[in-house]
């Protein structure tokens, strides 16, 4: 089959895009959803977490053998998502008004594309007047099989030990109910429990770039408090990093070009606070450090080495959102790509009819009798 051209909307360097930011909508919550630690999903909160300061000195190595990782061999689509969109309109009786559904990790790409190399695979499809966005799962698995094959730093530790030192964090800090509900017993044996990444919480949120409606699914770590009484009210949310201990100015410059990714990450969700788990080399625990995710920005333009600019992120978004927007506006399946360190976002038809499996059929049939 002769292969459609492909159309390319260009990367401009962040010359093209600083100027104030284009209006954004600030996320708010609609409905979330949970996985167990079987990856069963249920809607609302139940896999959510409290935040509890960890010990310094811990060992983030711990339990690594033991570590239950979800299966990510399985191509997921949008399916959690759509499920959870699905209950919201069966309460509502109304269809969301989203012009794009994706989840958040795959705006975090598009957002930070002005600044990085990465490069992505992405599935597009319009249904029903909104263009729903999946991770090309294909090329994920195959980019992260040729990651896994590299040994990292001095040969010692395999990227899998470094990504369980994140995990191990996150289950350092949390709780599984508020302080007042949790026994002393749990906090003080939080470093023995077993890591499972299968078990997540996910929100789900409307937020907008320009005149582009969003909706995006993406997990939260944990909260601080308690959720608000008012639908829609800002919620204290908290993303954990983990990031190897500050001692010299080059590794500051490299933690500040990182700051770009998690500023990104919560921006998108409209997660307020992170916290960074400071660790040596070997993985202890050394520090920790909170970030509010709104003075980020700020403090990479006026006291850092590394420059980068949220507006130009949100202004380019801005301008790739409607300008796919003005151009799927017929079905079938559109890849969006972009090449390593290539300077264009690609688009071309992979299939001329339907929506491949980007859609999931019980989110359709749904949608039919709606
Ligand atoms: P760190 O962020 O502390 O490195 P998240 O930060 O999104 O909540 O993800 C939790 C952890 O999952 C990360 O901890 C990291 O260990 C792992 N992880 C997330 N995204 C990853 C990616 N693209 N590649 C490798 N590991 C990843
Ligand atoms: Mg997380
Ligand atoms: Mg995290």
């Amino acid at each position: 089959m002769a292969m459609a051209m492909a159309l390319t909307f260009p990367i401009h360097g962040p010359a093209r895009y600083a100027a104030a930011s284009q209006p954004v909508k600030r996320p708010k919550e609609f409905v979330s959803f949970s996985y167990d630690e079987n990856r069963n999903w249920s809607l609302g909160d139940k896999s959510l977490k409290w935040y509890y300061p960890p010990n310094l000195g811990a060992d983030l190595n711990k339990g690594y053998d033991q570590f239950i990782s979800h299966d990510d061999s399985v191509d997921e689509h949008l399916d959690g998502l759509l499920r959870a969109v699905a209950k919201h309109e069966e309460q509502t009786n109304t269809p969301i008004d989203a012009h794009i559904l994706t989840w958040r990790g795959m705006m975090t790409k598009i957002m930070a594309a002005p600044y990085d190399d990465e490069p992505f695979e992405m599935n597009a499809t319009l249904y029903r007047g909104c263009i729903f966005i999946e991770e090309n799962h294909e090329f994920s698995q195959r980019k992260k099989a040729a990651e896994n094959r590299q040994v990292v730093g001095n040969g010692r530790y395999q990227m899998s030990v470094y990504q369980y030192w994140g995990y191990k964090f996150e289950a350092l800090c949390t709780m599984p109910r508020p302080w007042g509900e949790t026994s002393r017993e749990y906090i003080e044996s939080r470093e023995d429990k077993i890591v499972n990444n299968a078990e997540q919480y996910c929100s789900v949120v409307r937020t907008g770039f320009g005149n582009t409606i969003v909706c995006l699914g993406g997990e939260v770590d944990a909260i601080w408090d308690a959720k608000p009484e008012i639908p829609g009210a800002p919620i204290n949310w908290v993303e954990f990093k983990t990031s190897a201990e500050i001692t010299h100015k080059g590794q500051q410059a490299r933690f500040d070009r990182k700051l770009l990714k998690y500023w990104i990450q919560s921006f998108l969700l409209g997660v307020p606070k992170i916290i960074v788990g400071f660790r040596s080399q070997d993985g202890i625990l050394k520090s920790i450090k909170e970030f509010d995710t709104i003075k980020i920005p700020q403090y990479v333009q006026t006291s850092s080495s590394v420059k980068w600019d949220g507006n130009v992120c949100i202004n380019f978004t801005t301008q790739f959102l409607e300008w796919l927007r003005s151009t799927i506006k017929d079905e079938g399946v559109w890849r969006i790509r972009r090449a390593p360190g290539s300077r264009n976002i690609e688009l071309f038809k992979v299939e001329e009819v339907g929506h491949g499996d980007v859609v999931a059929d019980s989110f359709m049939n749904w949608r039919i009798q709606l």
